[in-house]
């Protein structure tokens, strides 16, 4: 069944159970493992090492490092069993962002593109353990990555062991989709030689010494993919009124048709837009971005993207056989690359990019909050917003001008955590509309955001604040005492609107 996916005989021998592999990681030990945004993540092992922690009691706390988010159970199972000391560099699983929130794991939120940087410069420390998925390994002894690369190259390259994951569910077909490039060390690196966003530079696997690979085990766990929020009402007039935005740019003379290579964030809103390009003109559309999601896929069938540069193929649960039993025929139009190629800074800058990620909350001036609910609260982390926001073209946030049914506005006079600074936000779209802030001050970026983009049950209060804080003066106009009055509000009241006494 697996002897023609594992082409490098010599490893047939070190075939172990996933039991037997966990007990390889020990306590204090830093593990990495594959994985990205649920996709192509090492699945057995941690769950094998979880469920014995669990049922003997032994003390294992572990630093995990992954590449993203993970499959949930595996998150779970490490959190449930207390073997999470430090996690690194996101996550977006329930029952962790919980044990984060309540100081019991030391979560660091990085940029994506990041964290191999610093492993491999050994800021880090030291990695001890790499458990990988593979869906074969090569007649050399190479690792062929699955639906993900993610940190998995330099985790490979870094550890002192490796454990190899062999997925035989997924697809083998998924063979040459990969393109695998460690960038050389600093300060003499060579540019990242990608110019077009379907140009290959390395190989189509992970190079690795096989002694390194302390054991291989066999798997069948499809990837654990979470369902997305069908397009609604909101997140269908967000893809409008970028659309929209699209056209003007185009007679604007700053686009053509193609528009610009497109990244799109993970999520259903993120989803929703990118989906909402289906009935649009445009054709042959190019993406560099990090997350394929289905309707990358969707508009690959429908003709309007050309080519998908990833690093992750994350499905929803509905779309996942479908997509994963025609993977072959997607061959021509997908490549995935390591997430630091992916969320390069300067090939983001290079290729000019048009970036569009989600905010939980923006301020009046254009300060994007992605990551803290009410500035205190982990959601799920910056993931690659950052690496994209700060070098695009254009950089676009969106968001829906309230939540938790219109208790909370997401446009709010000063934003409770920023994690995109008004110097890198061009455009904020809601459902209400679109707020084009290029070349605007903040006092014009906050008259445009409120009045393009504020729900109109809070509009009024943010005008009010605005006008307010523009009484005391500044360059950046705030009446600090109430500059986070709405969200301690919601905190003690439940709503961030103000009682019908205290409007104007
Ligand atoms: N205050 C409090 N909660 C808020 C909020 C706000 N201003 N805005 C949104 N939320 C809550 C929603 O109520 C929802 O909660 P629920 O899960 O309990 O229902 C949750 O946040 C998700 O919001 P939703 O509107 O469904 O959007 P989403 O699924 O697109 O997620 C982010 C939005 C911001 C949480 C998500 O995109 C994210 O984590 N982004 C940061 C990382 C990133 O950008 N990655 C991609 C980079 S390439």
């Amino acid at each position: 069944m697996y002897e023609d996916r594992i082409r490098y005989a010599a490893l047939r021998d070190r075939i172990i159970t996933a039991d037997e592999a966990a007990t390889l990681i020990k306590d204090g030990m830093t593990v990495g493992i594959s994985g990205f945004t649920r996709a192509g993540d090492a699945k057995e092992v941690p769950l094998a090492l979880a469920q014995r922690v669990k049922r003997t009691g032994e003390k294992v706390k572990i630093n995990l490092w992954t590449g993203a988010s993970v499959a949930e159970e595996v998150d779970r199972a490490l959190t449930e069993a207390g073997c999470l000391a430090r996690r690194l560099p996101y996550q977006s699983e329930k029952l962790l962002r919980d044990a984060i929130n309540r100081g019991e794991v030391m979560y660091v939120d990085q940029h994506l593109s990041l964290t191999v940087e610093m492993v491999r410069d050994g800021q880090l420390g030291k990695l001890d353990v790499a458990v990988i998925e593979a869906v074969a390994i090569t007649e050399d002894g190479n690792i062929i990555p699955s639906t993900s690369v993610g940190n998995s190259p330099t985790f490979v390259k870094m550890a002192d062991k490796v454990i190899v994951e062999l997925n035989i569910g997924q697809p083998a077909a998924l063979e040459g989709m990969h393109d695998v490039f460690i960038p050389g060390d600093r300060p003499d690196r060579e540019p990242i030689p990608i110019l077009e966003v379907n140009d290959r530079i390395g190989t189509t696997y992970i190079s690795v010494d096989p002694d390194k690979i302390a054991g291989v085990v066999i798997t069948n766990k499809l990837d654990h993919f979470s369902a997305i929020a069908p397009v609604d009402e909101e997140t269908e007039a967000i893809a409008n009124h970028l659309l929209n935005f699209f056209e003007d740019e185009i007679l604007a003379g700053r686009m053509d048709d193609k528009l610009r290579p497109l990244q799109s964030g993970i999520g259903s809103v993120a989803n929703a837009v990118l989906s909402g390009l289906k009935k649009s003109r445009f054709k042959g559309l190019e993406m560099y971005s990090e997350v394929l999601q289905d309707s990358v896929f969707e508009l690959i069938d429908a003709g309007t993207l050309r080519f998908a540069s990833g690093c992750s193929i994350t499905l929803s649960p509905a779309r996942a056989q479908e997509v994963l039993d025609r993977i072959a025929e997607y061959r021509d139009a997908i490549v995935l690359r390591p997430q630091e190629i992916s969320n390069s800074p300067g090939l983001v800058r290079r290729l000019g990019l048009i970036a569009m990620n989600t905010a939980i909350e923006v301020d009046i001036y254009g300060n994007v909050n992605s990551t803290h609910v009410m500035g205190t609260r982990m959601m799920n982390g910056i993931g690659g917003s950052g690496d994209f926001a700060r070098n695009a073209s254009v950089t676009i946030f969106v968001t829906k001008s309230t939540a938790k049914g219109g208790a909370i506005s997401s446009i709010v006079p000063m934003a409770s955590h920023v994690d995109h600074t008004e110097h890198d936000v061009d455009i904020i779209v809601t459902e209400q509309g679109l707020a084009d802030l290029r070349g605007l001050a903040p006092r014009e970026r906050a008259q445009v955001i409120i009045k393009n983009c504020a729900h109109p049950m809070y509009r009024d209060a943010l005008m009010d604040y605005y006008q307010e804080a523009v009484t005391l003066g500044g360059h950046t106009p705030h009446v600090l005492d109430k500059a986070l009055s709405w969200h301690s509000r919601y905190l003690k009241e439940g709503t961030m609107r103000l009682p019908v006494h205290e409007l104007s």
